[in-house]
């Protein structure tokens, strides 16, 4: 079991191994916003405070494409380890 913060939204959520920030987000009452939730609209694009080597692209063993950026899409980081959002 892992946690999300949700540093906007001021709560802490506890996530599955491998659930997307979305859906532990959604899942909580936190309101975010997303569309197509299959990693082309940016719509659910958020800052990652901290963690973010703790995060892996949907379907991937790698995460190095997140942990060059400071936000990720949210609708296919799949959390792995202790993450804070700007949500
Ligand atoms: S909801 Fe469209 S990229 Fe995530």
């Amino acid at each position: 079991m892992h946690k999300v913060k949700f540093t906007r939204s001021g709560k802490e959520c506890d996530a599955e191994d491998g659930q997307t920030i979305l859906e532990v987000g959604l899942g909580n009452g936190i309101e975010m916003q997303y569309g197509c939730c299959s990693d082309k609209c940016n719509k659910c694009a958020y800052t990652i405070r901290s963690g973010a080597a703790n995060i892996l692209h949907k379907g991937r063993t790698e995460g190095k494409e997140f942990r060059s950026l400071p936000w990720v899409r949210t609708c296919q980081a799949e959390v792995h380890g202790d993450v804070e959002v700007d949500a």
